[in-house]
Order: C-alpha cells, then structure tokens, then sequence
C-alpha cells in the first residue's frame, strides 16, 4: 500500500495514541507496532495512528513484538537492542546519529533513519547568535548592566568587542549546515574559508588563519577528538571556538585549558557528556554556554518531526525509506 493511500484509509488517525501499543493492519500491509522515547512536538505526531511512549530507557524488561523505535538523544546499543528483539526500524529525531550503534543494528538487519534538512537553518541562525554573542561581547554587556556596572557614558573601553565584517570565519565542515552558516556571516560581510575532509583549506591551516572557527562536522570515529590539544593552540590568540556540532569532536579537556587562560573564547551549544558541562567552564566570562538548543524553535522541531514521521509512514507502506542512513 502506498503512503498516499494509507492515509486515506486512515485519515483520522487518534490525536493523543500514547499509551496504547500501535497496530495499523490492512488487508495488505503487515501489522507494525511502534515506541516511541517520547513524544515529538509538531502535527505530524498525530499521524502516526498510536504509540507507546516508554517512561523508560532502556525499557525495564524486555518488549516483544515492537517494530519500530522512534528515539532522540538516548543510546541505542546492543544491549538496548536486545530488549526489542523484533524492531525494525530506529527512527532517530536529529540529523546526528552518532548515539545509534550503526553496525549493531546492521547485524540485526534493522534499518535506521534521521531527519536531515529540516534543522540547518534553525543550526546556522545559532551559530551566528553566538559568534555575535561572542564577537561583540553580548552576554557580558547583559551582565554588565545587571550587574549595575555601567556607571559612566558609552565612550569607554571595557566592553570593546570585534567587528565580524573583514573578520575570517574558518568553516570546518561544508554539508547543508556549514551552508547556511557561510551564506549568513557572508551577509555580514566575514571572509569565510572551509575545511572539509576532501578539499579546502587544510584543516591546521585555517585554524591558524581564522579570526572565529565553526565547527559543522557530524561525529564519526574519523572526527571524533578531531581538535585535539595540538590542533586547538594553532587558534590564534584572541579567536573564538564555536561549536554547535557534537562536543566529542573537540578534546573537551583541552578546550576547556584553552578557555581557562583568557587566550581564547567560545560559544558553545554542545558537550562531550551532556548535559554535564565542565564545571570550570561556569564561570568564565569568555565563553557562552547554551543547553544544545541550535535545533529548539516551534518551527524547526516540528519539521523535525514530519520528517520524522513521513520515514515511519514510508515504513509501514513497505516504501523506501527516505532518509536512510548507513555506516
Ligand atoms: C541534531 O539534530 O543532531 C541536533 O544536534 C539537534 O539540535
């Protein structure tokens, strides 16, 4: 049956389906059950006609004859996988997947999706919230005036930041999100140079070079510790890290003995342990720390979340899956 055509029987789907276990059953498609970590905002949630949400993860006992997981965040590994040993398909929210066991899941002939495309725009607008943040020195000016330090007139030095216009951006990683960031700090009129892992400027060299390092890559055991401590003192005094991608990608140790000494400062969206931040990192004043929230508008999450749900619908119409990821 076709996608089209299974929405037409179903065109009403239950609006709420959280506690019981979904089981579409058609003259010609298979029954399908689904769990679910959570609920996902957005309309296209209600599509899908019912679904267990599980209070916990990993499931306290094994579940039996679920086929399809629709997760976000939480670890899926063997030892996850084994408590569902009829799943089908892993249906993860975010176009980072780096918390799914690829291989394992291969080993057990189980596919696994993400949402692509739906997030590089809401990705890049942080990115450029916080190279603002950092550049032109926004979060301490906020502290500043709370603080009830401004006591005198605007012509003063202590809140001097950097102009991004005739600053160079080093973009490592040119995939849909590097993109977007590069169209948006060419608005504000940065020279960007890029880094990917087959052509560009090479990767020590750019960070060099650059005034404000982004990083877009996606975690793979090739980019994982990528940045490390050597490659981190190539920055240039008075640069700025920025790393909206995956924490694990950079030594986290390292940056954070970077951070410590004034030389550098970063805005930061993501960490190797989230949603533990490293501690000495609290209170600096040269680094903006956000919980991970480059994808967070209504908007975006919703995307998400259709992208997410027209995989799952694809599924139970024995269609190709659109966004099929492999090893
Ligand atoms: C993703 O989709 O992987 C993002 O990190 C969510 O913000």
């Amino acid at each position: 049956m076709r996608v089209e055509e299974w929405r037409r029987v179903f065109p009403s789907a239950p609006a709420n389906g959280i506690t019981t276990v979904a089981m579409w059953e058609t003259l010609d498609t298979p029954t399908v059950t689904i769990a679910a970590t959570q609920r996902f905002p957005g309309p296209a949630w209600d599509e899908l006609a019912d679904v267990t949400v599980l209070t916990s993860w990993p499931p306290v006992e094994p579940l039996p004859g679920v086929d399809v997981l629709l997760e976000a965040v939480v670890t899926v590994g063997p030892d996850e996988l084994a408590l569902l040993p009829d799943l089908r398909l892993v249906a993860n929210y975010g176009v980072g997947y780096d918390n799914v066991d690829l291989a394992a899941c291969r080993e057990r002939g189980i596919s696994v999706t993400n949402t692509p495309g739906a997030l590089d725009a809401a990705v890049a607008d942080l990115t450029l919230a916080l190279i603002l943040a950092c550049r032109r020195l926004v979060v301490a000016s906020d502290r500043f005036v709370r603080e009830r330090r401004w006591q005198r007139g605007w012509a003063r030095p202590e809140l001097l930041g950097h102009d991004l216009a005739g600053s160079t951006l080093g973009v490592i990683g040119f995939g849909r999100i590097g993109r977007q960031v590069t169209k948006r700090a060419e608005a504000f009129e940065m020279h960007v140079i890029l880094n990917t892992r087959r052509s560009g400027v090479p990767l020590d060299e750019l960070l060099r070079a650059a005034d404000v390092v982004s990083l877009h890559a996606p975690l793979t055991p090739e980019t994982h510790g990528l940045l490390s401590r050597e490659r981190l003192a190539l920055l240039r005094d008075g640069a700025t890290f920025i790393n909206t991608a995956r924490g694990a990608i950079v030594d986290e140790d390292a940056l954070v003995d970077e951070l410590v000494t004034g030389r550098i400062s970063a805005g930061l969206d993501v960490f190797t342990d989230e949603p533990r931040v490293p501690e000495r990192l609290l209170d600096l004043p040269n680094v903006v720390l956000t919980p991970h929230v480059a994808s967070a508008t209504v908007e975006t999450r919703a995307a998400m979340t259709r992208v997410l749900v027209d995989n799952v619908l694809a599924f139970v119409g024995d269609e190709p899956l659109l966004n099929e990821v492999s090893a």
